[in-house]
């Protein structure tokens, strides 16, 4: 491949992305976000990719955004090149998209995995926001997600103090999915990715929009969104099918996927 930052390969209808930076614990600097992104939106277009997954290594899902490459930077600067904003194309990839995650995900590795639909946890991984400790706050969305994700309570604790949680805590605070032994997390994220691209991606893109319309407006137009949605889905092969094979008792089989 072309990237010198990740690994791309494909698990049968998964898309696995992994960051491969590992003398610097996977720490996120723009020509390996942007390689993310380009691999994610590649796996989007790709009509034999259903479920997409990103993952670090045993050590570090991410360190954090790279502190070397901003460290010199001035205010200016950091505005005129829109620091961050390219990697927000992630948040426009439409498949779903699994964060499997083991050892650090610190600051922008954090923020990262919380872009992602939904995180698989190793009991290894520990997640933090220390931004504070180097004088600054989250820069890609951290401060709205985290808060989102696990309420005020612990997201002010989180990044006022920089401390990090740990895999249990992160489950019981509801800031990630499922928790798993470290040796297999890589086997369960593809597992949970291969269960979801089975399904239908008509619907799977469907119920990724109408939950992350949860986070955008109010209940009102959320419920009004997700009707019609569940109205438009009436129109595809893949309702019918579905709702055809539940009915003759048998596995469906969608066109869609
Ligand atoms: C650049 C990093 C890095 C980072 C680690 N490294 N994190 N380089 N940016 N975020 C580098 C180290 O400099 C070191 O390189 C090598 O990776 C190994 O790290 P060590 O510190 O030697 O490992 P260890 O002692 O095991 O400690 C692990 C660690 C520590 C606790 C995760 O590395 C750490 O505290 N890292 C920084 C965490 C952090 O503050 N993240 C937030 C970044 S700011 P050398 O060359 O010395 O071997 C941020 C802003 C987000 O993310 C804004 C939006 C994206």
């Amino acid at each position: 491949s072309t990237y010198e930052n990740i690994l791309v390969e494909t698990r049968g209808e998964v898309g696995l992305i992994t960051l491969n930076r590992p003398k610097a614990l996977n720490a996120l600097n723009n020509a390996t976000m942007l390689e993310v992104v380009a691999a994610a939106e590649a796996f989007d277009a790709d009509p034999a990719i259903g479920c997409l997954v990103l993952t670090g290594s045993a050590k570090a899902f991410a360190a954090g955004a790279d502190i070397k490459e901003m460290a010199d930077r001035s205010s200016v600067d950091m505005d005129a090149a829109d620091w961050f904003a390219g990697w927000d194309g992630l948040t426009r990839v439409r498949k779903p998209l699994v964060a499997a995650v083991a050892g650090y995900a610190l600051g922008g590795g954090c923020e990262l995995a919380m872009m992602c639909d939904l995180i698989v946890a190793a009991d290894t991984a520990k997640f933090g926001q220390p931004e504070i400790n180097l004088g600054v706050i989250t820069g890609m969305g951290g401060s709205q997600r985290l808060t989102r994700a696990v309420g005020k309570a612990k997201a002010m604790d989180m990044m006022l103090t920089g401390r990090m949680i740990d895999a249990e805590e992160a489950e019981r605070s509801g800031l990630v999915s499922r928790v798993v032994p470290a040796d297999e997390l890589l086997d369960r994220a593809i597992d949970v990715a291969t269960l979801i691209a089975s399904r239908s991606q008509v619907a799977s893109r469907a119920a990724k929009e109408a939950v992350n319309t949860a986070f955008s407006t109010t209940l009102e137009q959320g419920v009004l969104h997700e009707r019609r949605l569940f109205h438009a889905l009436f129109g595809s092969e893949d309702q019918k099918e579905g709702m055809a094979a539940f009915v003759e008792k048998r596995e469906p089989t969608f066109r869609h996927r």
